[in-house]
């Protein structure tokens, strides 16, 4: 299988920074892709940033980081301050380098992990304080070349909102090869394209070499960044609460980050093998 040949469609105009938010239905493995990127990006010199956006939040965890977070989403008080300005109008650019020291924390790779928790659905036209918020760090995390942003998000985007999911460069949809996965990849684009994300590559996880996986993909319309086989390491991973990086094989992850550079810099920077 050589996904590389699908990317053409995604290689236009993003910019220099990675802007990547991961979605898919539950228990894919978007936290599992989100950790293990992250890890990979810092491993190579990026300045890598990773927002649990799942109610679930184990994005942390999966990270080694073994401190509790506070959700951004309990800091009403300090939102409203920053955002909600007199006769209910709200700051376009609230303050917020501080809660990036206050409320976030390093894993030993150094990639800075934030939680959002659960937020309102934002949706079209809402333009909640926390949206306004989000919107805020997620320009704040990310400035300069080799910064990398990874939100690991719930089934759904539509929380994110129009106006914070406009920063988002691509939206990586992983899905399973099984019957549903067509429909699935169908509606995460109808709802990314709801709220203004553009592009829409795929992930296949959890790839058991049989007849029916294959078929899956081949009518898989989008860019396929790689494939992750089936593997009881992950599992095990997970039971054990050790990051999947530490003890599972990387290789499709490495290629998937390595599709993703070609994809944002056009050429294949990525040596990590
Ligand atoms: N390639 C794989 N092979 C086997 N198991 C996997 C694979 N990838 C992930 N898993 C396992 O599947 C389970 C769900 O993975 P993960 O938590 O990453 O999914 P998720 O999409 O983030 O789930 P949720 O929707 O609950 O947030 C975990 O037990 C994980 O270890
Ligand atoms: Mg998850």
């Amino acid at each position: 299988m050589k996904p590389a040949k699908y990317l053409n469609f995604v290689v236009c105009k993003l910019p220099k920074e990675m802007k990547l938010a991961i979605s898919g239905k539950g228990g894919v493995g978007k936290t599992t892709l989100a950790s293990v990127l992250a890890h990979l990006f810092a491993r190579d010199g990026y300045r890598v940033t990773a927002i649990d956006c799942d109610a679930a939040m184990n994005l942390p965890s999966a990270l080694g980081i073994k401190t509790k977070i506070k959700p951004l989403s309990e800091l009403k008080d300090l939102i409203e301050e920053r955002v909600v300005m007199p006769l209910g109008t709200y700051r376009l650019n609230p303050k917020v380098d501080d809660v990036f020291e206050l409320y976030s924390a390093y894993n030993e790779d150094g990639v800075r992990v934030l939680v959002l928790g659960t937020i309102e659905k934002g949706g079209e036209g809402c333009f909640c304080p926390e949206n306004a918020f989000l919107r805020a760090i997620l320009r704040h995390a990310i400035f300069r070349e080799k910064d990398v942003l990874i939100l690991d998000m719930e089934a759904g985007v539509e929380h994110l909102g129009r106006g914070t999911a406009r920063g988002v460069d691509l939206l990586i949809a992983v899905v399973e090869p099984g019957s549903r996965a067509i429909e699935t990849l169908e509606r995460i684009k109808k709802l990314s394209e709801d709220i203004g994300i553009e592009k829409l590559a795929v992930v296949v996880n959890k790839f058991i070499d049989n007849e029916m996986s294959r078929s899956v993909i081949s009518r898989i319309k989008y860019p396929i960044l790689g494939i992750i086989p089936y593997s009881e390491c992950f599992i095990k991973a997970d039971i054990e609460n050790i990051p999947p990086y530490k003890i599972c094989d990387l290789k499709p992850f490495i290629d998937i980050k390595n599709a993703l550079e070609k994809v944002v810099y056009g050429k294949n920077r990525g040596n990590t093998a």
